[in-house]
């Protein structure tokens, strides 16, 4: 085991030594693996994003993903009037290169867009906003407004604009819970002679028991197997609860992989959708590589969809990726690549890019919710272009 796992393993022996029930819930572990602010995978420094590292993102493969997205941005910003500031929050910004990439393509298509934008990074690692000011240095030194931001920099209905994120949702720690001897119980991280082991004991909240009702799923002796498991992000939950409490008037953007309630709490999915990845492999064992691995889950869009109309923040329009993408422009970006511009290199490479974000199997297969707050009707019913029929 590396030095930096087994330290963070003694980290989370701890704090299981140090409650009461010598347990902590699945969610605290995970945060403890991903967070910890010096061991966890995410604060280490160490975070490889990209074809040398654990896994990609559709940020990592090329500039196209984050053109196409500041395509749509740039919409949002007309639709709401050219507001001064115009405020786009992104969450979660990993190594920054989405951040570059939008920025890029704003200074050469939309420059008063960037005259007047307002581009703030929400970022929990301490060590990749370190990364992206670095990556970011010369849009810093070039005084457009960039900056890096906490919750509390943010007053309440304050921003106009759009919160967005990619891969940002299947990064919070997520409960787990079983159904076993025909009760909802819970999977917690114990101990057993030095090794992190699972504890099955009574569920920690009932917010455990109100999602299922937010969602509507029932899970019972009659459809669910014994063993039966699953995630539940009650992070995402409050995570929404924030930006509707901040935004006054716009939208938020959640790029992720994840399902509809439905499907995500289908009976057939019996031991859930927890992964893990190491250098581009995957597995369902969080107890391995500690600090060295990514631990995800699939995101549930019901429970932002419901959580969201509860607090104004309305379902403006779903998709996935592959017709996102294809709907801003990027079969033309296909087409160009045998315009003679380009070298054979750059068109295999390019191409393949391209193909990739918009695999049925793979990225294009994400999903892409839009939800709004404190629009009018008529912006409400713009159809933006990414959620329009593909061009
Ligand atoms: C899977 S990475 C995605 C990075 C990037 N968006 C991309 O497309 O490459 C998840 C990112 O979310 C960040 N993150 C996780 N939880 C967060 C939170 N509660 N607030 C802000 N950022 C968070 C992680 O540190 C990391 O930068």
């Amino acid at each position: 085991m590396s030095e930096k796992s087994h330290r963070l393993k003694q980290i989370i022996l701890a704090k299981i030594q140090a409650n009461s029930d010598k347990r902590i819930t699945f969610a605290e572990f995970m945060a403890l693996a991903l967070y910890h602010p010096d061991d966890g995978y995410y604060s280490s420094g160490q975070v490889a994003i990209g074809a040398e590292g654990d896994f990609f993102t559709a940020s990592s493969l090329g500039p196209d993903f984050g053109e196409l997205l500041a395509e749509q941005l740039a919409q949002m910003w007309l639709i709401l009037d050219y507001p001064k500031p115009f405020q786009v929050i992104e969450m979660g910004a990993g190594l920054g290169y989405l951040a570059i990439d939008i920025l890029n393509y704003w200074q050469s298509n939309y420059p008063n867009l960037l005259q007047n934008i307002e581009y703030s990074i929400i970022e929990e690692s301490p060590s990749l906003i370190a990364t992206q000011q670095e990556k970011l240095q010369s849009w810093r030194e070039k005084g457009i407004g960039l900056s890096w931001k906490n919750w509390s920099d943010l007053a309440n209905h304050s921003v106009t604009g759009v919160f967005f994120s990619n891969e940002l949702i299947d990064a919070f720690p997520v409960h787990q819970v079983i159904w076993q001897d025909d009760q909802l119980q819970e999977i917690y991280v114990g101990e057993n002679q030095g090794e992190l082991i699972e504890i099955i004991a009574e569920i920690s909240t009932p917010e455990l028991l109100n999602y299922f009702e937010k969602v509507q799923i029932k899970i019972n002796e009659s459809d669910y197997p014994d063993g039966y498991r699953t995630e539940v992000n009650l992070q995402a939950l409050d995570w929404l609860h924030r930006i509707a409490q901040k935004l006054k008037q716009g939208y938020l953007l959640s790029i992720d992989y994840g399902y509809s309630a439905q499907k995500y709490y289908h009976p057939q999915r019996s031991q859930g959708t927890l992964q893990c990845y190491y250098q581009h492999r995957y597995h369902s064992d969080p107890f391995v590589n500690l600090g060295l691995q990514d631990i995800t889950s699939h995101v549930n869009f019901t429970a932002l969809e419901n959580e969201g109309k509860s607090i104004r923040l309305e379902t403006l329009g779903f998709t996935n990726q592959g017709l996102f993408l294809m709907s801003l422009g990027l079969g033309d970006r296909l087409v160009e690549l045998s315009t003679g511009k380009f070298s054979v290199a750059e068109i295999f490479k390019r191409r393949d890019a391209l193909h990739q974000l918009i695999d049925p199997t793979g990225l294009g297969k994400f999903g892409v919710l839009l939800q709004g707050k404190g629009l009018s009707i008529t912006q409400k019913t713009r159809s933006l272009k990414g959620f329009s029929p593909e061009r």
